[in-house]
């Protein structure tokens, strides 16, 4: 029965959870606000605030959890990839608190563990499976051979999908992290009202910068002609352009599950909240006879429940991390 404590710290958002034996028994997400005012995330600022919520974080996350800060059997952190000064406040929670407990370290990959979050509850995906992990800062169809035998095999070659959301929506003056806000207009909106151009990538790669250059000629060439442009028809924009990414990553998925012969598909990462993208996968599926995996929303963007999975499974593996360790702010699987 281990119990692990989870520590979440990579970008913008400071988490802890408690997993006891494979259950996650608490996710507490602290969010920064601080970084709406200039419309992305700010470095030196992220991890002044993680410095503030660490402790608080855990202090409930156990307390939520009914757990003991003695009875815990091991210490999960993300390792990275992430901004380094975040990372360095989890990491150096993650030490501490193993070093005084006198219990192992488990480092953990941010990317994996979004992937992993499909092992939180009973609606499991089968091995092999395939995965579309999209965030703000990555975009991949990573093959699922194994809980940590994972191959990328097609990426983003320039912005990641989430990017191409937060762009648009500052483009169209909405506040950081513009995704959620695209999704809640989208839903009002024609879908069909606007085209987008699909690049065209050979291959399972993507690219999103193309797609960007054109909604910033698109809109301001329309706001040119009409200052109110953007106001009036907000909502048939957002969902055009929610329409466009959501089919860029379902086309390259589509065509990695019939490469592959995969027939379990998932869903990972700060996107995968997207209702569009959502409803688009459980179609697709539909169509194919495939089984579509879609995260509940709060494993959806960072948080550390999925670092707590991946950690209660590198736990059973005995696979354990010195006290020499250091964040990586790049980090391959
Ligand atoms: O995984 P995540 O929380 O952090 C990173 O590791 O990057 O992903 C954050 C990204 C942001 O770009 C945000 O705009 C996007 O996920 N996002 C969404 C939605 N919720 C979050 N994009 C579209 N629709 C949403 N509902
Ligand atoms: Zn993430």
């Amino acid at each position: 029965m281990p119990i692990i404590l989870a520590i979440e710290s990579s970008c913008d958002e400071t988490s802890a959870a408690v997993c006891v034996d494979g259950g996650i028994l608490s996710n507490i997400i602290a969010n920064q606000t601080i970084h709406e005012a200039y419309g992305g995330v700010v470095p030196e600022l992220a991890s002044r605030v993680h410095q503030q919520n660490i402790v608080p974080a855990v202090q409930q996350a156990l307390q939520a959890a009914k757990v003991n800060k003695n009875d815990v059997d091991a210490v999960a952190f993300t390792r990275g990839p992430g901004l380094l000064g975040s990372l360095l406040v989890g990491v150096s929670f993650a030490k501490a608190f193993a070093l005084a407990k006198n219990i192992p370290l488990v480092e953990i990959n941010h990317m994996q563990a979004h992937v992993l979050a499909h092992f939180i509850g009973d609606n499991k995906p089968s091995f092999p499976f395939l995965c579309l992990t999209v965030s703000g800062g990555h975009t991949q169809i990573v093959l699922v051979k194994d809980y940590f035998d994972m191959e990328v095999i097609g990426q983003t070659l320039d912005d990641a999908a989430g990017e191409a959301m937060d762009k648009t929506s500052k483009i169209l003056g909405l506040p950081y992290p513009g995704g959620p806000l695209i999704d809640k207009y989208a839903r009002l909106g024609n879908p069909n009202a606007y085209q987008f151009p699909e690049p065209q990538i050979p291959g399972l790669d993507f690219s999103f910068s193309g797609l960007k250059t054109a909604i910033l000629y698109f809109i301001r060439a329309h706001v040119a002609a009409d200052p109110d442009f953007i106001q009036k028809n907000l909502n048939d924009i957002c969902a055009s352009v929610e329409k466009r990414i959501a089919t860029i990553l379902l086309n390259k998925l589509s065509k990695a599950a019939v490469a592959y012969g995969i027939k379990d598909i998932a869903l990972a990462g700060g996107v995968s909240a997207n209702t569009g993208l959502r409803h688009g996968l459980i179609d697709l599926c539909e169509k194919n006879g495939w089984r579509s995996f879609i995260p509940k929303l709060e494993y959806c963007t960072d948080n550390a429940a999925m670092i707590a999975i991946a950690g209660y499974y590198k736990y059973l593996k005995g696979e354990f991390t010195g006290q020499d360790v250091a964040p990586l702010a790049r980090m391959p699987f």
